[in-house]
C-alpha cells in the first residue's frame, strides 16, 4: 500500500497542484491512497465544505486540518458532523463537532487514520496529545484497521519527534503538519513506524509560509494586524510517500516529496 501525505495545502495554488497531481499519480499507480491536511484551503485559513468537496473530487481520500480548521466555521461546521473522511484534532474540546479519527477502506485493507494537534507554542490549549492518540488507536483497531497513520500537528519537531517515538512499532506512520515548512529526517525505525516531522506546505513559496510577503513583514515591523492574502508565485508540492506491508501495517520506506508546479 502506497499512502501519500500531502503537506498544509495553502489557498487556491495549493488546491490547484494537488488538481494537477494527485489523480494522475493514483491512475499510474504511483500511489493508492492520500491523506491531505487541508487547515489552510480556504483563502489560507480554514476550510470549507465546497473546498472539501474539491479535494475529495481530486483524489484525497481522508483531509486533516489542525488549529485552523474553524476558521470558517459557518461553512464548514454541518459538512465536519456528516462527513467522517474530515477530521479535527482528536484533542480539541470533546464539544467541538467533529472526529479526530477514521477508518476508510481502500483496496480491501482498512486504513486509520488519527490526528492531533500539539500542545507546545501553540495557539490553542489541546489536551495532551499522547493520551489523545492512544484512545485514537484503540478505536481504529477496534474497527479493524491494520494499517495507522497519524497527522500530528504541531510547531514544535521535538513534540512530533517523541510522538513517533511513542507509538513506534504501534503505528505504520507518524507525518507531521502545521510549520509549512518540509523537514529532512525521514526514517523508518526497526519496528516498522515511518516518520517525518514536517511534510511542508503545497502552495506559493514565493511568500512568508503561503502569505504574500508584503503584509507580513509589515505586521511584524509595526505589530498591528494588518490583513494578509495568498501569494501566487512558485508553487509546489509537498508531502511524503509511504510504502506500508499490508499484511503487517509496518512502513516500508518513506520517501519526501517536493515537485514545483511548472506554469
Ligand atoms: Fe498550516
Ligand atoms: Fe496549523
Amino acid at each position: 500500500m502506497k499512502i501519500l501525505c500531502i503537506g498544509d495545502i495553502y489557498g487556491e495554488p495549493g488546491r490547484k497542484a494537488v488538481e494537477l497531481f494527485v489523480n494522475p499519480m493514483k491512475q499510474s499507480g504511483e500511489i493508492d491512497f492520500v491523506i491531505a491536511n487541508a487547515e489552510n484551503s480556504a483563502d489560507g485559513a480554514g476550510i470549507t465544505e465546497n473546498i472539501a468537496k474539491e479535494l475529495f473530487k481530486n483524489g484525497c481520500d481522508v483531509l486533516t486540518c489542525g488549529d485552523h480548521v474553524f476558521d470558517r466555521r459557518k461553512e464548514i461546521e454541518e459538512f465536519i458532523k456528516k462527513d467522517a473522511r474530515l477530521l479535527r484534532p482528536a484533542n480539541f474540546p470533546k464539544i467541538a463537532p467533529g472526529q479526530g479519527s477514521c477508518v476508510v477502506e481502500s483496496k480491501g485493507i482498512k486504513i486509520g487514520v488519527i490526528h492531533v494537534a500539539g500542545q507546545v507554542f501553540m495557539r490553542f490549549h489541546f489536551s495532551s496529545p499522547f493520551i489523545s492518540v492512544d484512545e485514537e488507536l484503540e478505536k481504529v483497531r477496534g474497527q479493524g484497521a491494520s494499517v495507522v497513520v497519524v497527522d500530528m500537528h504541531a510547531e514544535a519537531t521535538s513534540e512530533k519527534a517523541a510522538i513517533s517515538w511513542y507509538l513506534d512499532g504501534r503505528v505504520s506512520a507518524v507525518v507531521g503538519t502545521h510549520t509549512h515548512v518540509q523537514t529532512a529526517d525521514e526514517r523508518v525505525s526497526e519496528k516498522g513506524t515511518a516518520c517525518l516531522t514536517d511534510l511542508g506546505m503545497t502552495g506559493p513559496y514565493d511568500s512568508v509560509i503561503g502569505a504574500e510577503k508584503e503584509a507580513i513583514i509589515q505586521r511584524f515591523l509595526t505589530q498591528m494586524n494588518i490583513r494578509k492574502t495568498v501569494a501566487k508565485n512558485d508553487v509546489r508540492f509537498s508531502g511524503a510517500l509511504v510504502t506500508v506491508d499490508d499484511r503487517t501495517g509496518r512502513a516500508l520506506s518513506i520517501e519526501r516529496v517536493h515537485k514545483k508546479v511548472i506554469k
